[in-house]
């Protein structure tokens, strides 16, 4: 299942991003902020509890979060959304997954993976800017699988139409929630039209 977030906030934002002349800080915060819009889309079926508030007027019933959240960046280019996702989530924790494109394969070649133990009720939230080829995505769903977590969903920026069908074909009940879905890839595995390389433009190492 995949998820497209059709909002012009949402629209406008991802046009900017894709701007080749759009600097790095302007970037980041672009991706920050959409990333707060995939949040609140991605996060519409939280477990929470009622439990009592009592305001100025009287006592009522509220509800609180009841489910324990793991946010998973993809490194490097994942580490642009954590923020934005702590900011909605403050007591989430955080795990790391270190994961380098083989740039002429576009092969995932994994190099760290830093991620709490996991009981199989906690909801992991594996965020990456980009979904290519899917093999990054593929393989970082598959640890977090070997590590026992159960619940997770992959929250990403802009999706090539082969990355959401890889992540559907090879784990089909992780969803995919996307600020747009591109056309398609090139010859060097890029999204076309994208907005290049997320991480280098994150980092300002063009
Ligand atoms: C990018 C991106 C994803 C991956 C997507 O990372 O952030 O992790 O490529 O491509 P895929 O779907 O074909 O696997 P990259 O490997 O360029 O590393 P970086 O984040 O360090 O720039
Ligand atoms: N990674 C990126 O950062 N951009 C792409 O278009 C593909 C993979």
């Amino acid at each position: 299942m995949h998820i497209v977030l059709n909002h012009p906030l949402v629209a406008h934002r991802i046009t900017l991003m894709r701007d080749k002349n759009t600097k790095p800080k302007l970037f980041r915060e672009l991706v920050a902020e959409v990333t707060s819009f995939l949040a609140i889309e991605a996060l519409k079926d939280l477990r929470t509890e009622e439990i009592e508030v009592e305001t100025p007027i009287t006592v009522t019933k509220g509800r609180k979060i009841k489910d324990k959240i793991v946010i998973v960046p993809i490194l490097r280019a994942g580490m642009g959304m954590v923020d934005a996702m702590l900011k909605v989530l403050p007591s989430a924790k955080v795990g790391v997954l270190g994961m380098q494109r083989n740039e002429e394969t576009a092969e995932p070649v994994p190099y760290f993976a830093k991620v709490p133990a996991a009981n199989g009720d906690e909801l992991a939230l594996v965020v990456d800017p980009m979904l290519a080829t899917g093999g990054s995505a593929v393989d970082a769903v598959g640890q977090l699988k070997k590590l026992g977590y159960r619940r997770i969903k992959f929250l990403n920026l802009i999706s090539a139409p082969e990355g959401i069908a890889k992540i559907e074909s090879e784990h089909p009940e992780v969803p995919v929630y996307t600020a747009a879905k591109d056309e398609r890839l090139n010859e060097h595995f890029y999204i076309v039209p994208g907005l290049g390389d997320a991480g280098d433009r994150i980092f300002g190492t063009l």
